[in-house]
């Protein structure tokens, strides 16, 4: 074999107490497209970054083409060859496409002082192309753009430096089908050119199918490396959580039994192209799954019900109450958890504590008074019954993994007894072992009596879960199946499209 591209050496890394990396040897060769995978906070994120650049580790050595490795900057370390696309920062509001491409760069285009835009926006058009997007203006503000063309930018201003390890960091969750099959050719083009990747995701198959080799890592720990004739997906599986995933993944009975009063019901809805006279019934003790392609309108579904969506004719109710605003679907102990938690579910700015307080403030006020003893204890109740992954109450919320935060969404909606709850993919980017906490917990809450309505783009969990499962196209419902045994995926796909 020939020799590796990048060795990193016995990398430790220190957060205060948390030991995000222990110890760790990671190496990776020329042609090489190496995976990532572990669960959320076992220290990805951390190796990855250290090596592009993003922040230096505590201990340990690297070394890159041969010589010792120790980049200022992620610029730096791009610059020199490895460019990485990191998970949860995306490209900056406020400036044109083509200045995010080039910034910190921007001199290249001006003379005497004086920017040429022209020139600028003629050089964006030839990075955007290496991603399909040639068709998009560079001068536009990056803020036109949805979730997946502003990642698809990043992914264009990282490939064209032409690096020789491309650094991939959780990308494909943001992306349809479509936008991953454009990493993956980039990714294929790298290894043909004999350049390497180090690629992370929570999709076993995807990592099984794209990757040569894959490395789990553990609470910080390599745990085992293996090559592509190795790769067992149950063996991996178990590798990530260090035990054997005990009990069933989904539910195990095939009842799909709830009772007939409905509480909450849309009537004969309207919304643009996303809903056409849509209605639909949860009931209660029921878990209704709402399935479709990411455009047939679920996700504004999910909006209405918990009157975050104005609805141009029809209307929403809970016991026959209308709900209008998310102020009147909070007092009918509905729980809202959306599909992009980072914006929209959590307060970034704000703790642990903070977060799941919020909604849950009436409880805490009994006679009229938050007492900071009672706030602390119903936080305290639900970090510890979801086992949420932080030093304590107070800590910032931005600064958990992925599958933690999803944890503290939830908390703070079952922490203010909802009764009713819309999960917007709730799974989305969270691990297997996250998962399964989460499909025992609506369970269970089901099982308390409580109603949920799952809206979700991977039809394997929909299935697994719902007592019912409709399914929408075109902003109306196509399709609806009851819970079965039999019940697979090719039964349900076709609805859809
Ligand atoms: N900037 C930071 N400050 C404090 N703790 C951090 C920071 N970045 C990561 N961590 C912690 O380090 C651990 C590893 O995190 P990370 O590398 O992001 O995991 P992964 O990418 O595998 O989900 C986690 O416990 C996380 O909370
Ligand atoms: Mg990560």
């Amino acid at each position: 074999m020939s020799e590796p591209i990048l060795q990193m050496q016995n990398i430790s890394k220190h957060f205060g107490l948390t030991v995000a990396l222990d110890h760790v040897d990671l190496t990776v060769y020329p042609g090489e497209i190496r995976g990532l995978i572990g669960e959320n906070g076992s220290g990805k994120s951390t190796i990855s970054s250290i090596a592009a650049g993003m922040q230096p580790a505590t201990e340990g050595t690297m070394k890159f083409k041969g010589r010792d490795w120790a980049p200022k900057s992620m610029t730096d370390a791009l610059e020199h060859g490895i460019g990485m696309v990191v998970q949860e920062r995306g490209t900056i509001g406020g400036v044109s496409i083509a200045e995010n491409i080039f910034l910190g760069n921007i001199d290249q285009f001006s003379t005497a002082g004086f920017v040429n835009r022209r020139k600028m926006n003629q050089a964006a058009k030839e990075i955007l192309s290496l991603v399909g997007m040639e068709n998009i203006d560079p001068a536009l503000p990056t803020t036109v753009l949805d979730l997946q063309d502003r990642k698809l930018v990043e992914i264009a201003k990282v490939i064209a430096r032409k690096p020789d390890i491309f650094v991939v960091d959780e990308t494909t969750t943001a992306l349809s089908q479509t936008g991953r099959q454009k990493i993956y050719d980039l990714m294929k083009e790298q290894k043909k050119q004999n350049k390497s990747v180090l690629f992370i995701s929570h999709d076993l198959d995807e990592l099984m199918e794209v990757c040569d080799t894959l490395t789990v890592l553990r609470d910080g720990n390599l745990i085992k490396s293996l090559t592509k004739e190795e790769f067992d997906e149950e063996e991996i599986k178990q590798l990530m959580v260090g035990r054997e995933l005990k009990g069933d993944y989904y539910r195990s009975d095939y009842d799909g039994s709830y009772d007939k009063e409905v509480v909450l019901k849309i009537e004969n809805g309207n919304f643009g192209e996303e809903l056409k006279d849509l209605t639909l019934e949860l009931h209660k003790g029921e878990i209704l799954g709402v399935g479709g392609l990411s455009s047939c309108g679920m996700h504004t579904l999910g909006k209405a019900l918990f009157g975050a969506v104005p609805l141009q004719s029809g209307r929403v109710t809970a016991g026959g109450q209308t709900i209008t605003s998310e102020k009147t679907a909070m007092q009918h102990k509905i729980g809202y958890v959306s599909k992009d938690r980072d914006t929209e579910a959590l307060n970034m700015d704000a703790s642990i504590l903070d977060n799941i307080s919020i909604a849950g403030l009436d409880k805490i006020a009994k006679h009229g008074v938050i007492t900071k003893k009672n706030e602390r204890n119903l936080v305290k109740e639900q970090i510890s019954s979801l086992s949420v992954k932080c030093r304590e109450p107070k800590q910032a919320v931005s600064e958990l993994s992925g599958g933690n935060k999803q944890k503290v969404v939830f908390g703070k909606w079952i922490g203010c007894d909802s009764e009713i709850l819309i999960l917007d993919c709730p799974t989305r980017g969270v691990d297997i072992g996250v998962k399964q906490a989460m499909y025992q917990l609506i369970y269970r809450m089901k099982k308390e009596g409580k109603s949920i309505l799952i809206i979700s783009e991977e039809l394997a969990e929909l299935i697994g879960m719902s007592d019912r499962l409709v399914i929408m196209k075109d902003g109306a419902i196509s399709g609806e199946v009851t819970r079965s045994e039999s019940l697979n995926e090719s039964a349900v796909i076709g609805y859809m499209i």
